[in-house]
This record gives structure tokens, C-alpha cells and sequence, in this order.
């Protein structure tokens, strides 16, 4: 079996040369401080994205993925700290002064958030909020480029549309207008979290190819968080699974879809109704979500791991390399727990 100990510790590679991807998370720790105590929220978490690239972050409610998200454009609550690094192009993101802070922010990366409509200000326009980046420009320039920007997201009748307030728009144009004042700025990275979760199914799939669309033509590298393993995997080129504040499996999409190693990505996928598969019965994640201060002190999905085992519970796994992907859990690779989870409904 190709197994070996992965040396994914991204701190120990120098960010020099070709090397150096776009982002890269390593051991990142956030606590946050309630009722006189911190409290782990994420704990050693590592990734990295290269340019163009789109990342997964998936993961049940409360495991920490817009944590980590918004981590890297630095906007934590401000009872939280943070461990660990987070580099952009080699560049220091916790080092970073105010003003590289908003350069930072505005221009090399974008945020896209599940409810467009607390991204805006409703008493601006469309048009004054796409704009926003570019007031240095002629007025008939910022026109231009706006009204192609939304022509570009597949919006009719654009010139109208700058006149008009957000709350003249449906969730799913807004979403549209957030998507366009993204790529305007010209940013490497795009952050969206839960983009479309505040959809309409049929809306949702439509604005998701939009944003799949962007990101290729423009060449956007992407973290995509999202609780829907399906969604993530059909527009991502590597997916992270998260539970209980640290990814507990990472590798190709094609990979972890095909060839999941963790018993919690396994479960994962065996819950969600699929197309390709008519099983009558769904497999259900014993328990519920845990957050990462709500776990003991050996793997964090011991308590709900119907294959845990004494170890399981008193120490913490590190990453391992199992084919294509990497696994945090002292019993991956033992064929049981694919064929104990088949048999309760995974396709
Ligand atoms: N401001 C805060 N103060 C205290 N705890 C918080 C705060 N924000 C989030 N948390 C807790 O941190 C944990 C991770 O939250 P996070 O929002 O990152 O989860 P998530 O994976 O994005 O979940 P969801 O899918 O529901 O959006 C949760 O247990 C949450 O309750
Ligand atoms: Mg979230």
C-alpha cells in the first residue's frame, strides 16, 4: 500500500521561486475568548491554493470553514487570535499594515458572501457600488466598464441596472452584481462562501455557473466553502473536508469523490442524495456536529466514529498520504470501514 507519513507541514517548504503558491494556510489556530476563556475554534489547519486553482472547504455547520475563510482576508471577530500563518504570493497576510491591509482587501482578493444584500449599502446604487474601485476614472469609463462587468455575468439591460437600488433586485441579480464588482477589482483570489446557499434551487445553479464562468475566463483561483460536497466537487479541482475546526481529509476532487479514506467524508458522501445513485436509504453520521472545543483529546470525530477505537480517542492522527489523498485518522485504509459503510447505503 502506498502509505507514508505526509509531509504537508506547508511551513517547512520555503515560499521561494516557482514554488510559491497564491495562498497558502499553515497551522492556522483560531480561539476565540467567551465567558473569560478561549475557546478552539480551528485548530492546525493547512492549505494551499495555486493560482487558477479552486479549493473545496466542506464541511458540516460549526466546523469552522468561513473561520478559515475569513481568516485570510483578516476579518475575525475581535475576540478572537489567531496561530499560525497565512501568506499571499509569500507575502506575510497577519504582517500586513493598514494600508497594505486595504489594498489587500480591495484589489488583490474578493469576498463573496452567501447574502449579497448585508455586502451592500441599500441607499447606493448598483451602478456607484461597482464603481466603487474605479472612481479614479473618467465617469464615462466607469460606465462602460460596469455595464460590460454585468454583461459579462449574463444581466439584461444592463445601463438600466446601474440606476437601480439593490433591493429593486432579486437575490439572484444581486448575487450576479457581487460576482461582477468581484472580478472588476482584478483580484487573484476569490473567497465565496456559501454563495448561493441563499437561493432558489434553480437560481442557485445559475449563479453558480456564473461564478464558475468568471473565475476560469479571468483565471481566479477560488476557496469555495460550502456544506454541499456535490456542489463543491463539481466546480473544484481540490477538496478540503472539515470537522470540528481542522480538515481531516484533502486531495484531488476526482479523488476524494471516488476514493474517500476518512470515515467522515465516507459518511458525508453517503448522506447526500445523489444522481448517480438510487439508493432507497441514505447513510446517517451518527451524532451531531461538533465544534472543536467540543471535542476530546485524540481525533476530533472519534465521538461519532463508528470505527473508533482507544487510540482513536487519546491521540490526535496526524496527516498521512494514502494515494491521492491526505487523511487525518488512525484507521484509514482498512477496507471494513468502506464495506461497513456500503452496506448501510453509500453507492
Ligand atoms: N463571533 C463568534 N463568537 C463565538 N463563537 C463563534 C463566533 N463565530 C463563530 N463561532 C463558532 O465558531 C465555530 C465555527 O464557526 P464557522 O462560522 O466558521 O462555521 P461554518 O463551518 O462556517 O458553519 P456554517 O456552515 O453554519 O456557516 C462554530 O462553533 C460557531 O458557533
Ligand atoms: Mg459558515
Amino acid at each position: 500500500m502506498n502509505e507514508q507519513t505526509a509531509k504537508e507541514s506547508p511551513a517547512d517548504r520555503p515560499a521561494t521561486g516557482e514554488n510559491v503558491p497564491l495562498l497558502r494556510i499553515s497551522d492556522l489556530a483560531i480561539d476565540i475568548r467567551t465567558a473569560g476563556h478561549w475557546r478552539p475554534l480551528v485548530t492546525s489547519v493547512s492549505l494551499d491554493l495555486a493560482p487558477g486553482q479552486a479549493v473545496g472547504l466542506v464541511g458540516e455547520s460549526g466546523s469552522g470553514k468561513s473561520m478559515t475563510s475569513r481568516s485570510v482576508m483578516r476579518l475575525l471577530p475581535e475576540n478572537a487570535r489567531v496561530g499560525g500563518s497565512i501568506t499571499f504570493r509569500g507575502e506575510d497576510v497577519m504582517g500586513m499594515s493598514r494600508a497594505r491591509l486595504r489594498s489587500f482587501r480591495a484589489r488583490d482578493i474578493a469576498m463573496i458572501h452567501q447574502d449579497p444584500r448585508s455586502a451592500v449599502n441599500p441607499v447606493r446604487t448598483i451602478g456607484d457600488f461597482l464603481t466603487e474601485g474605479v472612481r479614479h476614472l473618467p465617469r464615462d469609463r466607469r460606465t462602460e466598464l460596469a455595464v460590460s462587468a454585468l454583461e459579462d455575468v449574463g444581466m439584461a439591460d444592463a445601463r438600466r441596472r446601474l440606476a437601480q437600488y439593490p433591493h429593486q433586485l432579486s437575490g439572484g441579480l444581486l448575487q450576479r452584481v457581487m460576482i461582477a464588482a468581484a472580478v472588476m477589482t482584478g483580484p487573484k483570489l476569490i473567497l465565496a462562501d456559501e454563495p448561493t446557499t441563499a437561493l432558489d434551487v434553480t437560481t442557485q445553479s445559475e449563479v453558480m455557473a456564473v461564478l464558475d464562468d468568471a473565475r476560469r475566463e479571468h483565471g481566479l483561483a477560488m476557496l469555495f466553502v460550502t456544506h454541499d460536497l456535490d456542489l463543491a466537487a463539481a466546480v473544484t479541482d481540490r477538496l478540503a473536508v472539515m470537522y470540528a475546526g481542522t480538515i481531516v481529509e484533502t486531495g484531488p476532487t476526482s479523488a476524494v469523490r471516488e476514493k474517500p479514506e476518512h470515515p467522515y467524508t465516507m459518511g458525508l458522501m453517503a448522506s447526500q442524495p445523489s444522481a448517480r445513485s438510487r439508493k432507497a436509504r441514505l447513510y446517517s453520521i451518527p451524532g451531531r456536529p461538533a465544534a472543536a472545543y467540543e471535542t476530546g483529546a485524540g481525533c476530533a470525530f472519534a465521538q461519532r466514529c463508528e470505527f473508533a477505537l482507544d487510540r482513536c480517542r487519546a491521540e490526535v492522527p496526524e496527516p498521512r498520504q494514502l494515494g491521492e489523498t491526505t487523511v487525518r485518522c488512525h484507521r484509514a485504509g482498512d477496507p471494513d470501514i468502506r464495506r461497513t459503510i456500503a452496506l448501510q447505503g453509500v453507492s
